[in-house]
Formats: C-alpha cells, sequence, structure tokens
C-alpha cells in the first residue's frame, strides 16, 4: 500500500483495490490567511485527481477546496461521506460536480471490491463544522488510519480491526489561540506553550493507545504569507508557536522514543509493504528546514509567488452597499429567539466591533438575554471581538453560516473576554443558519436530559466516567493533581471539590470523594487509569 503525501491532510493512498484521495487543499483558505506548507500548488494535481475514490474529511477549508475540486479531481471518484446530521458536505460536494457517493454508516466497515472501508464521524455542535470525520481502510494486507483532525474520544474500534500500519495524524494547531488575545505578551506565552505541549502530548496517547506501525504527521500547520501575519509561522525559535513544522514535531517524538514517524512533503511517497517505509522524497527536505533561516527564504519566495492570489481577492472584500447593523439585525435575530442553551451558556452580550478608519466603525451588540440586535452603547459585555469592517460585510455579502470557519480561523481578529473561555459563543457564530442552530439546540438538550449514570473511581475521587465536554473516557484521559481533574483530550480542568467546570461556562462535572455517593450516579468499579495519568498537567484554559 503506497501513500503520498500532497501537502497538509492530503494524502493519495494506492492500494490493488483502488486508490483514494484525502482532504486535498491548495488555495488560501479564511480571508487569504492559510497556505498549505510546503508549497503544494506545483503537483501534478490532474493526476492525482484521477483517484478511485475521494475522502473529504469535514467542511473546514483547509479540508474541503471546492474551486480545486472543481478543476482537478476526476467526477468519476466515489466520495467516501461521513454520516453527519446535516446534508451540507454532500450538497457541496454535490456542487462541485461530483454524483456518485457511498455513505457508510458510522463505525461500520463497508467493503468496496476489496476495499475495506470505515468512516467514523464526530457529530457535536464543536466537531468542525457540525461535523469531523476519520477514515479506515484495509486492503486485506494493510491497514490505514487517517484520524486527520478528529479526536474520537477512543480508538478501540479501530484497534479491534487489527494492528494499523500506518497512521496519519494532526499534531499542529488549527486555531486562533492564544495568539488573537488581547493579553499581555507573557501571558500569551505561556499560554501557546501549554497548548503546544499539549497537542503533542494528545498525539502521544493516540499512537500509544493504537500502536501502529509507522505515524505520519499530518493536517499542519498551514503557513501564514500575509504579512500582518507573518509572525505565526514558526521561524522565531519560539517555543509558544502553536504551529511546529512537522520536522520539530518528528523530532521531539524521537525523543519520547518514538521512531516510528515519517515526514511527508507534498509529492514523497512511502510503501507500507517496503521495510522500514523509507520516505522517497522529491526534494531534499534540509532545503526547508536545515534552519529558520531556510524556512524562512522558502517562506519569502513562496509569498512572492502566491501572496497576488490574495492581493487580487482582497479588493472584493468591502462591501459598503451592506448596512451592517441591520443585516446581522435582520439575520441573528429570529436565531437568537430559538437559541436557548445557547443563549443560556452565554448568558449576556457579546460585543462585536466592526472597525474602518475611513467610514467609520459600526459597534454591535448581540444581547442573548434580551435575544436581541443593537448598536453597543457603553455595556459592560464578557465577550468582545474586533475585527475590519470589510470582513463582516464580505460575511453578510456571503451569507456565511459559519464564521468559525471563515473569520475565526483566518485570525484576522482580536478577543477579549472576562472569565473562561466559553464554548457556547463559538458554537452560535458556527450555527448561523436555522439547520444548524436548531442541530446544536437539540444536541445540547438531550445532553442534559441523557446525564450519563456510570461513575469510576479515579484516586480518591469517585467521577462520572465520560468527559462533559465530549465524553472522553476519563479512565483514560484524566490526570488528577491538587484536587482539579484535567480531561487530557481538550485540556479542560474541573474542580473536584464541587464538580465546577474551570475551563467554560456549563459543564459541571459530577463527582464525590471516593466512597461516597456521587449524586445522580450509581457506580461503577473499575480498574486504575493508564500509566499517563498525572503526567499531562495543563495549566490554561485553551479554545479548541
Ligand atoms: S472530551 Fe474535551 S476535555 Fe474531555
Amino acid at each position: 500500500m503506497r501513500i503520498t503525501g500532497l501537502g497538509h491532510a492530503s494524502v493519495l493512498i494506492e492500494t490493488a483495490a483502488g486508490s483514494v484521495l484525502t482532504d486535498p487543499w491548495v488555495n488560501p483558505a479564511y480571508f487569504g490567511s492559510w497556505f498549505p506548507f510546503p508549497d503544494n500548488s506545483q503537483l501534478d494535481w490532474d493526476r492525482f485527481g484521477q483517484a478511485d475514490y475521494l475522502f473529504v474529511s469535514h467542511l473546514h477549508r483547509d479540508h474541503f477546496d471546492p474551486e480545486h475540486l472543481r478543476k482537478h479531481v476526476s467526477k468519476k471518484a466515489t466520495v467516501l461521506l461521513p454520516e453527519f446530521p446535516t446534508t451540507e458536505l454532500e450538497d457541496a460536494l454535490r456542487e462541485c460536480g461530483f454524483t456518485s457517493f457511498v455513505k457508510p454508516v458510522s463505525g461500520e466497515v463497508v467493503s468496496l471490491d476489496g476495499l475495506d472501508v470505515m468512516v467514523h464521524a464526530l457529530t457535536s455542535p464543536t466537531d468542525g463544522p457540525i461535523g469531523d470525520s476519520s477514515l479506515w481502510l484495509s486492503d486485506g494486507r494493510y491497514r490505514v488510519l487517517n484520524q486527520n483532525d478528529a479526536r474520537p474520544s477512543e480508538l478501540s474500534i479501530f484497534r479491534e480491526l487489527g494492528p494499523v500500519d500506518g497512521y496519519l495524524v494532526q499534531f499542529s494547531g488549527a486555531i486562533w489561540f492564544p495568539m488573537v488575545y488581547e493579553l499581555p505578551a507573557r501571558a500569551k506565552q505561556a499560554m501557546g506553550l501549554s497548548k503546544r505541549e499539549r497537542q503533542f502530548d494528545r498525539t502521544l496517547r493516540y499512537i500509544e493507545e493504537l500502536g501502529a506501525s509507522y505515524v505520519f504527521p499530518t493536517a499542519g500547520p498551514p503557513c501564514f504569507l500575509d504579512e500582518e501575519l507573518w509572525g505565526f509561522n514558526d521561524v522565531f525559535d519560539d517555543e509558544s508557536n502553536i504551529f511546529p513544522d512537522q520536522t520539530v514535531y518528528i523530532d521531539w517524538l524521537r525523543k519520547q522514543g518514538h521512531e516510528e514517524a515519517r515526514l511527508l512533503l507534498p509529492g514523497t511517497v512511502t510503501d507500507l509493504a517496503e521495510p522500514g517505509c523509507p520516505e522517497h522524497h522529491p526534494y531534499d527536505p534540509s532545503v526547508i528546514y536545515a534552519s529558520n533561516e531556510t524556512k524562512t527564504a522558502y517562506l519569502r519566495k513562496m509569498q512572492a509567488r502566491r501572496m497576488p492570489e490574495v492581493e487580487a481577492a482582497r479588493a472584493t472584500w468591502a462591501h459598503p452597499e451592506v448596512d451592517v447593523l441591520a443585516a446581522l439585525t435582520e439575520w441573528f435575530t429570529p436565531l437568537l429567539a430559538e437559541a436557548d442553551h445557547i443563549a443560556g451558556g452565554i448568558d449576556g452580550g457579546i460585543r462585536l466591533t466592526c472597525e474602518d478608519a475611513d467610514r467609520g466603525d459600526v459597534d454591535v451588540l448581540i444581547d442573548f438575554v434580551e435575544r436581541s440586535v443593537r448598536p453597543y452603547v457603553d455595556e459592560k459585555v464578557r465577550y468582545r471581538f474586533r475585527t475590519r469592517r470589510a470582513y463582516v460585510e464580505q460575511l453578510i455579502a456571503e451569507h456565511e453560516i459559519d464564521w468559525v470557519n471563515s473569520l475565526f480561523l483566518s485570525c484576522r481578529f482580536s478577543a477579549q473576554r472576562i472569565g473562561p473561555y466559553n464554548e457556547f459563543v463559538y458554537v452560535f457564530f458556527k450555527c448561523l443558519s436555522e439547520e444548524r442552530l436548531n442541530y446544536a439546540e437539540g444536541w445540547f438538550a438531550e445532553q442534559n436530559a441523557a446525564e450519563a449514570s456510570e461513575t469510576v473511581t479515579l484516586g480518591e475521587w469517585e467521577v462520572q466516567r465520560r468527559c462533559p465536554h465530549l465524553k472522553a473516557d476519563l479512565t483514560r484521559f484524566a490526570s488528577i493533581e491538587d484536587g482539579v481533574l484535567t480531561c487530557q483530550m481538550h485540556g479542560w480542568k474541573w474542580r473536584l471539590a464541587d464538580g465546577k467546570c474551570l475551563t467554560s461556562v456549563g459543564h459541571d462535572l459530577r463527582c464525590a470523594p471516593a466512597g461516597q455517593p456521587v449524586p445522580g450516579a450509581e457506580p461503577v468499579v473499575h480498574s486504575p487509569a493508564d500509566d499517563h495519568r498525572g503526567q499531562h498537567e495543563m495549566s490554561e484554559s485553551i479554545d479548541d
């Protein structure tokens, strides 16, 4: 089984039973902020686009590139479609011209003429743009898991299918935290450091749980070619940068005793059948990765080559004809009326300042108590965003229903908040359509109604087994220190004395000292947690 790297999360997997192209992304994403790194625009995409199957894991723009799919991927390809709650991904792919779809039940293996495939879908409002997924496949001889950006709470569903030979996993940041926060540089540095350590640690847990023969670090990092975002590139010897590149991560893995990682440049060919699975690179990786200087020089050349694409688009973002306040009022007010759980979770206002030095700012308050949108007038709010008026005008003009998948991931904004991270804020901004909003509301309602009853003993505490965030198994993902439980899946924390979530509003943990009953639950005896407990404590709240 041959795996060819095509940049970022994209690979071509070739087997005797057919080939699969995953997540091809070439064009700049998120208001021209993100580019694939290293550059993959020079690849022979018409050749790679002749795959038998196409897998697009989710709708984030660094995984779903409609322009590229339209131009370079054969419409004869059969799409392996995740079982998502909405039809948005299928609709978007149909618009690109694809007509052949296979939609396996999530978590079940289907056989496609000798190629066994399982697509595992995650469907909570916080998974990608309402849905993220992983692809497992086997040609009968080798097994590959492309986990991508998805964070399944456990990997046993894949492990039970037999030893994995090739494991593709995201290791670098794909978020705006902590860079956009209006905080002192030292505080941001500490948060970035913690975030970077945590994203590496998480992959290690996955790698050790899966025990794959070879690991392919993928799905990042992007690079930032716009001068105003240049500082996000990991070329400044800054260990708090959340976008470390593949070689940094592979070196780190080696230090943890893991030699199985393989570097995929765009065009690198590996074959699981070849002893040791050596990389056959299209060029010497040291051309890029030898030092910060070589990487900077590479990025500067890439900037000269590719930034004109963004400059051309930038001229179209302002829409002076749009009345920002009126448009947001008309758009958001009906959604606010239906957003009971989200409004309860935010319980206040979000101030959105749309800045324009020439035309004047538009300062908007989205009030989740009154369920209204109105001009901001000197009120206290816990959450504030500032961005350019042109970006908001473009979001309005395009009726972009997912501002996470556009404005927020662009990192072209700044944020302030009082108190902990509040996931309801971002769920609202990614659910700006009735369909998405209702799905999210239903999901939250179900969560509240169906309280998990199982509890486990972790050290001196009895706690609910499933993480209140996204249901990770706390027997495997929890660490406890000084009366605080941290779930290593996303780094959220709870104070065990009263179960209060220290990371986000709501999401309290049901817990009690061992031997005492946990309210609303029947204790279940459970074996001690894995060896890692207590070794990966984090100290900051996070936005992913
Ligand atoms: S599942 Fe996200 S922190 Fe536990």
